[in-house]
């Protein structure tokens, strides 16, 4: 489906200064705002997390630099540039420290160091110096629910009852203590959320893999340890943290998802952070309904939590070709989230299948979804190669998310530009076709419609902080928003469906001066009401002022 060209903004600002200034009794048209400026002064402020375009990157599958077939932290330095150019303003880099590699990582034996496949301490050091050289800010990966079996705490506190770090994990005499009924495994967990433990002779408690026991957050020693972990990373640099299934921390008769013990030990790594002016908390939220649970008041939880209502499930909304849920999950945000708080918006992650795929039947439908990610009220977050549209890869060295861990495909050939030697995992379908190199001059291609949509988004202030108006429509395939602030609106409209669609609301008013800045729609004033028209499979963003 051919879609227009993109209008760069400052274009749309120009076209519209020229407008007003056909009109003599019109004050001067007022200067085109240099949208570059603009972002550096966004993102150097202390919203800068509600402006930013964030990339997850896995560092194992992002840029081997010494041909072991594994990426690395200078293979990623490497690869900042294109980062940059891409319009990326932070990072987040899933786990990296040393680990027997259970759990892609997330099972660390060793809190305070990086893991020796992706290089040294210093090495991160000069990632994160030309990271920050560059604008780019890094956020990493916390992992605190639970550690690997081989760390220290764990060996020592497995090897009798009495020690000093006897206390430190879960441990039970049965395998379903009534005071613990936690424990729904996920499929590829395992069955039993209770490991029998022959050195100590007790049961531990583990949410994921068996390697993984969970710490125990009842002992202060713990709450204090896994604190100066995080001003650990913090002393060193890293702009905050993504945190690992943290509602888990705490179980109780009461329940097992952030209970109020839980939130307490959030508040106090919330005030960690706060001890380092500028950087950032993203929660991975374990409730797929809601996450409000996890601003608290707006400004002592998470600055961030993932929205997997709409993250993971969007598929369902383009596979149904009905916006009701989109209403919904985005009413709830609206009434239901703090002041304050900011959602994070996803369209895939390394636990899930990647999203060109999510729904099979409509392919299109992987490009609608990420304008949402984009111009919706939230904070974006790329999981690498999306904007390539990578296919999943059908070999597993840990699990069946492997499918969506493939390395990123550079260029054409052997090696795919990531590495000299044999990757960890092999590359995904369609790797020539989808690389960076194959892709990047090709106007049609998912990495010229991710660059558009990203420079779209630049130095606008609107998309990260305007509010946010569901529109109600006539046609309920068709899912319509509207963003305003001082300086702008506009209203943004996507169709759920293959065939052409229209609806009439009249929640917003338009001046004849409107202008689409991206998609194929079309809106235009009706009396007093606005009508909305879109080709199959179409969207608009309109800019309304
Ligand atoms: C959530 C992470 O995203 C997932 O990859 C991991 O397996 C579990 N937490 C356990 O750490």
């Amino acid at each position: 489906m051919p879609r227009l060209p993109v209008l760069p903004s400052i274009l749309v600002a120009l076209v519209l200064a020229s407008c007003s200034g056909e009109e003599t009794s019109s004050p001067p048209p007022l200067p085109a705002i240099d949208r570059e400026a603009e972002a550096k002064r966004l993102l150097s402020g202390p919203d800068w997390y509600r402006h930013a375009v964030f990339y997850e990157l896995y560092v194992r599958s992002f840029q081997d630099s010494d041909g072991d077939g594994i990426g690395d932290f200078r293979g990623a330095t490497s690869r900042l540039d294109y980062l940059k150019s891409l319009g990326v303003d932070a990072l987040w880099l899933m786990p990296i420290m040393p680990t027997p590699f259970k759990d892609s990582g997330y099972d660390i034996a060793d809190y305070r160091n990086i893991n020796p496949d992706y290089g040294t301490l210093a090495d991160f050091d000069e990632f994160l110096t030309e990271a920050k050289k560059r604008g780019i800010r890094v956020v990493i990966d916390l992992v605190l629910n639970h550690t690997s079996d081989q760390h220290p705490w764990f060996q020592e506190s497995r090897s009798s009852k009495d020690n000093p770090k006897a206390d430190w994990y879960v441990w039970s005499d049965t395998p379903n203590p009534p005071d613990n009924p936690c424990g729904l495994q996920q499929p590829i967990f395992g069955t039993s959320p209770w490991a029998f433990d022959t050195v100590r002779n007790q049961y531990y408690f583990h949410r994921f893999y068996a390697e993984q026991p969970d710490l125990n957050y009842r002992n202060p020693e713990v709450v204090e340890a896994t604190l100066d972990i995080a001003r650990f990373w913090l002393d060193r640099g890293v702009d905050g943290f993504r945190c690992d299934v943290i509602a888990l921390l705490h179980e109780s008769k009461e329940g097992c998802d952030l209970l109020p013990e839980t939130k307490d030990y959030i508040r106090s790594l919330r005030k960690v952070v706060d001890g380092y002016p500028g950087t950032v908390l993203v929660a991975e939220s374990t409730n797929f309904e809601d996450a409000s649970a996890y601003f608290g008041n707006g400004s002592d939880m998470f600055h961030m939590a993932f929205n997997f209502a709409y993250g993971y499930l969007w598929g369902f909304d383009f596979m149904s070709g009905k916006s009701g849920r989109l209403y919904e999950v985005f009413g709830k945000v609206l009434t239901n989230y703090p002041p304050g708080s900011q959602d994070a918006l996803v369209i895939g992650s390394h636990d899930v299948v990647r999203s060109s795929v999510a729904v099979k039947k409509h392919p299109w439908s992987t490009r609608r979804a990420a304008e949402l990610q984009m111009f919706l009220r939230g904070t974006p977050f790329i999981y690498y190669g999306e904007e390539l549209g990578l296919l999943p890869g059908q070999a597993t060295v840990v699990d069946l998310r492997d499918a969506a861990r493939t390395p990123m495909p550079w260029e054409p050939g052997p090696g795919q530009g990531f590495t000299t030697g044999t990757p960890w995992l092999p590359f995904g379908p369609d790797a020539d076709r989808l690389s960076v190199a194959s892709q990047q001059a090709d106007p049609s291609s998912n990495l010229t419609f991710y660059r558009g949509l990203l420079a779209l988004r630049r130095g606008h202030a609107i998309w990260g902080t305007g509010t946010l108006k569901l529109l109600p429509l006539d046609n309920e395939h068709i899912f319509a928003f509207s963003r305003e602030n001082d300086e702008e609106a506009y209203l943004v409209a996507v169709n759920l469906t293959d065939e052409p669609q229209q609806a009439i609301t009249s929640a917003t008013s338009l001046p004849s001066t409107g202008v689409r800045v991206w998609g194929n729609g079309s809106v235009q004033a009706q009396s007093n009401e606005v009508s909305i028209d879109l080709p199959g499979e179409g969207s608009v963003v309109w800019k309304i002022r």
